[in-house]
């Protein structure tokens, strides 16, 4: 799984192409890392930051981006929802399917697509899905992706673009988007609309979502050092018999520029997540949450032959950067603590009864968020879950602390 594809470079380039460019520097009070943020940000960054915290922009009022994405949070968080693992919406009683991700490195996502993977023990080559917004990768890039929130009935609730658009044009900084785009910009909705998510996505390619400020690249930067403990989570990360987590979370051995270690490839896999019985849509026994499988158009990307049916429960792998203040875990926020997360690893296959409740029959209901024929796609070959039933996890309770100690370097910290 260890591969990066040649555009994920080019979008880190374009990523920082718009913050050279600046022409004001803005004091983003409150808006992003704390008020002590100074960050300089061209004008269509700035009016994509005025659109990220604006409350008017939901039906009825009230919730913004930054209500689910808090920069307190790394720009995660669940709108102050009290189901774990899922987001409140703006109507009254509404709730989202998936655990809201952090937005921070999510510019660095190239656009979708199936990209050349090399199988290191065959040497052959395959396609695989790489890339896109949302957890699904259903939406190409991220001015694609901001549509949804805004539009989806139980997320911002509103109505149509135009309906968007209007509240921009009466809204306090409509002079803003003029000046960006031009008197006209409000005159067609579909075209201004379009703008205005450019704006977003914009704001969200800025350094205040990837500042590249934790302890982590500090080490990188030759200016800290890691805690012994930190040093031996960091190793077990690495190594191929142990965690082995770099094989999915990639960053680069050899480099230590910060943009080398992602710690995503942002490919997709299947972990066999516990259910979330929290999740009100999973009140209905038969309803799953199938993943990438499901990706609107995924037939137009997938290569001739591509069987569909094998990525049912493959969800996009997330950064760990700030992996400390997005808690709960996994697509569905089935874990709770980042010592269950780096557990359920270890010890998924070796002690399940952790992890799933009895099934009816009274043996464990492993995989119990997919349908019993999606089960063969669960990931049971690569390291650390590789395990059987009695056989000794990969890694100690004492390897778990460990690395989770290491994860709590990748937190950026505030005002840097
Ligand atoms: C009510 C909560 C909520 C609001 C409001 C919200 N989001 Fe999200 N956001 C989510 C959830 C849930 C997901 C994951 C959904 C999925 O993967 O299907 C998500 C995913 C994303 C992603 C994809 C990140 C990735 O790594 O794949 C981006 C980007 C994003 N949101 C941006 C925005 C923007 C911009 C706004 C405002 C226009 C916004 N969100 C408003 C809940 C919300
Ligand atoms: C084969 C690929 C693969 C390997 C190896 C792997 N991960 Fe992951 N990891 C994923 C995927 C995919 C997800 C998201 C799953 C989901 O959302 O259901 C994930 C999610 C996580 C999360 C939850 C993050 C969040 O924001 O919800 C943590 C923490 C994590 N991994 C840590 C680790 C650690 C520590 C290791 C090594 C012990 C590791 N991973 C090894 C693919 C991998």
């Amino acid at each position: 799984m260890i591969f990066v594809p040649s555009y994920v470079r080019l979008a880190r380039r374009s990523a920082h192409h718009a913050v050279g460019a600046c022409v004001l520097a803005l004091l983003l009070a409150g808006a992003a890392r704390g008020a002590e943020t100074r960050a300089q940000l061209t004008p269509l960054e700035q009016l994509g930051a005025r659109l990220f915290v604006d409350t008017s922009l939901s039906e009825p009022r009230g919730v913004s981006c930054a209500s689910c994405h808090d920069p307190a949070k790394a720009f995660s968080g669940v709108n102050g929802s009290t189901i774990p693992g899922v987001a409140r919406g703006a109507p009254a009683g509404s709730f989202g399917l998936r655990k809201p991700p952090s937005l921070a490195y999510a510019s660095f996502s190239p656009p979708f697509s199936f990209a050349d993977k090399k199988d290191e023990e065959t040497g052959k080559i395959e396609k695989q899905a790489v890339g896109g917004q949302f957890r699904d990768g259903r939406a190409l890039d991220l001015a694609a992706q901001a549509s949804g929130p805004l539009l989806n009935p139980v997320e911002m609730n509103n109505p149509s673009k135009a309906a968007v658009v209007a509240k921009v044009r009466e809204g306090a900084y409509a002079d803003l988007a003029r000046a960006v785009f031009g008197k006209d910009v409000f005159d067609d909705s579909d075209a201004g609309f379009g703008k205005l998510m450019q704006a977003l996505a914009a704001y969200e390619g800025t350094e205040i979502f990837h500042p590249f400020a934790s302890t982590f690249d500090a080490v990188l930067r030759g200016k800290a050092r890691f805690s012994p403990l930190e040093a031996k989570g960091f190793a077990l990360f690495k190594d191929p018999k142990k965690g082995n987590c770099l094989a999915c979370h990639v960053g680069e051995p050899k480099s230590r520029d910060p943009k080398d270690w992602l710690f995503t490839d942002f490919t997709y896999d299947t972990l066999g997540a516990p259910r979330n019985a929290a999740i009100p849509a999973n009140a209905k026994a038969d309803y799953f949450d199938l993943g990438l499988c499901r990706r609107e158009g995924l037939a137009d990307f997938a290569p001739k032959g591509f069987d569909v049916e094998s990525v049912c429960g493959a969800f996009k792998v997330p950064t760990l950067r700030n992996v400390e203040l997005t808690a709960p875990y996994l697509h569905n926020g089935a874990l709770a603590s980042l010592h269950d997360a780096v557990a359920f690893y270890a010890t998924r296959d070796t002690n399940p009864e952790r992890w799933y409740p009895k099934g009816a029959d009274g043996s464990i209901a492993k995989f119990n968020d997919l349908p019993e024929k999606y089960h063969d796609n669960v990931n049971v070959k690569e390291v650390p879950y590789d395990r059987r039933l009695g056989q000794r996890p990969r890694l100690s309770e004492r390897d778990i602390d460990a690395l989770a100690a290491f994860l709590r370097t990748l937190t950026d910290k505030q005002g840097e």
